[in-house]
């Protein structure tokens, strides 16, 4: 008797979630855009959708400059490793905002990194702003 009820109620929990992830995946059906930044909330903020839907290419899923463009390009201007904290320390948000906004060169780097201005806001680019701040797990410290 006591085993009928413990696998009831065990039976019971797993539907119970089966139907919570189903509905979960309908909502998300529902709204059927992938590329809206909202899709990504939760999953590392907004910034992480911007940064999935316009960064990958070059700077690689995780971040490390190497997605499936960067071969194209020159040694020494590679896109940029966004884990590399040592490096990104070195950088206020403003000029990482600048750098997206702008583009390389007005950062005096390479014209490799496009100018995100127009195609993407300014919230959209504060946002993944701080997502880089999350791959590199650093803050700016001036050096
Ligand atoms: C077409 C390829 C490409 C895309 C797409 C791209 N980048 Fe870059 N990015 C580069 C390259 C190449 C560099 C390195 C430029 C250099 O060092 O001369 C770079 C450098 C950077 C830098 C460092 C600038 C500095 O001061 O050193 C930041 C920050 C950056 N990218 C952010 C982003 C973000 C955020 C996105 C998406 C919104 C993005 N990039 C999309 C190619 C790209």
């Amino acid at each position: 008797m006591m085993r009928i009820l413990i696998t009831g109620i065990f039976l019971f929990v797993v539907f119970f979630a089966a139907v919570q992830v189903s509905e979960r995946t309908v909502q998300a059906g529902e709204k059927g855009d992938y590329t809206s930044p909202e899709m990504w909330k939760g999953a590392g903020g907004a910034g992480k959708g911007v940064y999935m839907m316009n960064c990958v290419p070059c700077h690689g899923e995780n971040g490390q400059g190497d997605g499936p463009l960067a071969y194209d390009f020159p040694e020494g201007q590679k896109p940029r490793n966004h884990t590399d904290g040592k490096y990104m320390a070195t950088k206020a948000d403003k000029d990482l905002f600048k750098a997206v906004n702008e583009g390389g060169e007005a950062v005096g780097r390479s014209s490799g990194m496009p100018a995100f201005k127009g195609l993407l806001s300014d919230k959209e680019i504060k946002d993944v702003v701080a997502y880089l701040r999350e791959l590199c797990k650093c803050n700016y410290t001036g050096k």
